[in-house]
């Protein structure tokens, strides 16, 4: 299936089933911003629990896990999505958290300096540049399209333009070559401006006042929560270094160009642990997470050929980070060939806790811009408090080193939204064949974990039916179908990934056995109504 083709008919799919709209859709919709539906609601829900479940409270912390350099423990926080400024300016978010940004002035549109491609055409003596948004699958069309408008020449006219063999990026552009750009929504040329710093945080303001005394920022990221709180974590459990703290929830990036369905957001969500440890133990901590996080979306289903851990290069590190390794994943909107980041693993030594006791260096040991007080002295901008740790037991004092599995719950359902579209060809009675969609989610995470249909809606199988569902009930999300054929409640099970359907039928009424039907092998079997419930328990799996 073409790559394009696949990508609409999923985004069509969710839609039509209930996993994702976009936001705000009757007046419009908002670029960058999504709403999970009923399926999707659930889709997620169990993604997240399965993290949670799976990273934290599952956690044994008695027991050495195979590969961990030794025991450890886990416990959770929730913090707040508007922190103390100060955080951000401790964090350098607020200095170093940007994107290059181009402005077109006739179109009034914004673009990343990165993203923002385009080819070389020429038409006689005169050469010009013209840039697409088109994804990557669509932008050679694009820009003969706008090259052969610019020039007033008609599709049959093509062979009179000469265009040279690479689309490049923006950014390879001399400053004197962006005289003769074409922007991407505009006729004129040279209308693009020279790119300018663009800090990825929202701005709010607290309270009545809306001077900048008021400015407060949506958090970027979760994990700054966590380190604020690293010393009344350790006062209030007496928990000892190794371990790791998880958190969950919404975060903010005003991103330039948000894309690609929900992989570029505004408003997302994320799944953080930052794992405290002691620095001599810093490295085999990073292997051993790098391993644990990309085993977890294989064990969720995620196919081992379409994802791949990927270290870093030097120049590419975040400004906090002494390696950083991607879980990426094969996503059907990218080339054949190219992947996207599904989660980061990174290695912030004690940048974080540092910087939010003394405020002074980043990790690269460049002075943040330093503040001056009045009588000449560098101003505080750390807390002040004393973040470093004492291990009761060897007496020594340090400042643990942080491991940080950064995901994203959005990209996550993404991805195993992708991995889970299936067409499939099924006969009719007629002979016919027709293709429909079976969503192979892993049990765990399917919205549904199954569905109870009575075979007919007479003879006591609805009541039976009924009873069933109530049972189930108590402990899964289950469906409940009596409308149409057998086959065609099926069919719409499988569409939305139910793993399991329940039929009661005739032999019900005899020895109180039902079927169970497994959405991809198709298989069925009976069982006594009385075991259906551990059945399933047993199948999903936690
Ligand atoms: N605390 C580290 C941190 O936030 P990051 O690589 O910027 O690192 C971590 O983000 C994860 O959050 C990403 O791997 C991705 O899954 C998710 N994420 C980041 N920006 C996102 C966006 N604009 N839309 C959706 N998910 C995003």
């Amino acid at each position: 299936m073409a790559v394009e083709n696949l990508m609409d008919k999923l985004v069509a799919h969710c839609k039509a089933n209930g996993f994702l709209f976009q936001s705000s859709e009757i007046y419009g919709g908002l670029n960058g911003f999504w709403d999970y539906g009923p399926l999707g609601v659930e889709l997620k829900r169990n993604i997240k629990e399965a993290w949670w479940k799976d990273m934290c409270q599952n956690h044994n912390e008695l027991v050495q896990p195979a590969q961990a350099p030794s025991t450890y423990d886990m416990v959770g926080l929730d913090c707040t999505i508007i922190m103390h400024p100060q955080v951000w300016k401790c964090s350098g978010h607020y200095d170093l958290f940007h994107d290059y940004m181009v402005d077109c002035r006739k179109s009034k549109k914004r673009y990343r300096f990165d993203q923002l491609r385009g080819q070389w055409v020429a038409r006689d003596a005169q050469r010009i540049f013209v840039t697409t948004m088109a994804e990557p699958e669509h932008e050679r069309e694009d820009i003969s399209r706008r090259a052969l408008k610019f020039f007033n020449l008609r599709s049959k006219d093509l062979e009179k333009l000469q265009f040279e063999d690479r689309v490049l990026t923006f950014d390879k552009l001399t400053a004197e070559d962006r005289g003769v750009v074409l922007g991407p929504d505009t006729d004129e040329l040279g209308t693009l401006t020279d790119p300018r710093e663009f800090n990825l945080m929202f701005k709010t303001y607290v309270g009545a006042l809306s001077g900048e005394e008021g400015a407060a920022f949506l958090r970027p990221e979760t994990a700054q929560g966590i380190f604020v709180n690293f010393k009344n974590v350790v006062d209030s459990t007496r928990i000892r270094v190794p371990f790791g703290v998880a958190q969950v929830g919404k975060s903010f990036r005003n991103e330039i160009t948000p894309r690609n369905f929900t992989f570029r957001s505004r408003e997302f969500e994320q799944m953080e642990i930052e794992f405290f440890c002691h620095p001599g133990q810093s490295s085999d901590w990073y292997q051993y997470w790098r391993n644990r996080r990309l085993q977890w979306y294989k064990d969720l289903g995620l196919d081992g050929e379409r994802l791949k851990l990927r270290e870093h290069e030097q120049d590419e590190l975040s400004h906090y980070s002494c390696g950083t390794a991607d879980i990426e994943y094969a996503f059907p909107f990218l080339p054949p060939g190219e992947y996207g980041e599904l989660e980061g693993i990174a290695h912030r030594g004690d940048f974080d806790l540092r910087s939010h006791s003394e405020g002074k260096l980043d990790p690269k040991k460049r002075p943040l811009e330093v503040e001056m007080t009045e009588e000449g002295q560098p101003r505080h901008r750390g807390s002040g408090k004393d973040l470093s740790y004492r291990d009761d037991l060897t007496n020594e004092r340090f400042i643990p080193h942080v491991i940080e599995p950064s995901a994203g719950a959005d990209r996550a359902t993404l991805a195993f939204l992708c991995q889970a579209y299936h067409e499939v060809q099924s006969s009719e009675s007629g002979g016919k064949f027709e293709s429909r969609v079976v969503m192979r989610f892993h049990p765990r995470i399917a919205p549904y974990k199954a569905a109870v249909l009575p075979l007919v809606k007479k003879d006591g199988m609805p009541e039976i039916a009924a009873e069933i569902y109530g049972a189930l009930k108590k402990k899964f999300n289950v469906f409940y179908d009596e409308k149409s054929a057998i086959g065609k409640r099926y069919w719409r099970q499988d569409k939305i990934g139910t793993p399991y359907c329940i039929t009661v039928d005739s032999q019900t009424l005899v020895d109180r056995t039902v079927t169970i039907r497994e959405r991809d092998s198709m298989e069925q079997w009976r069982i006594s109504i009385d075991e259906v419930v551990a059945e399933i328990e047993k199948r999903i799996g936690t």
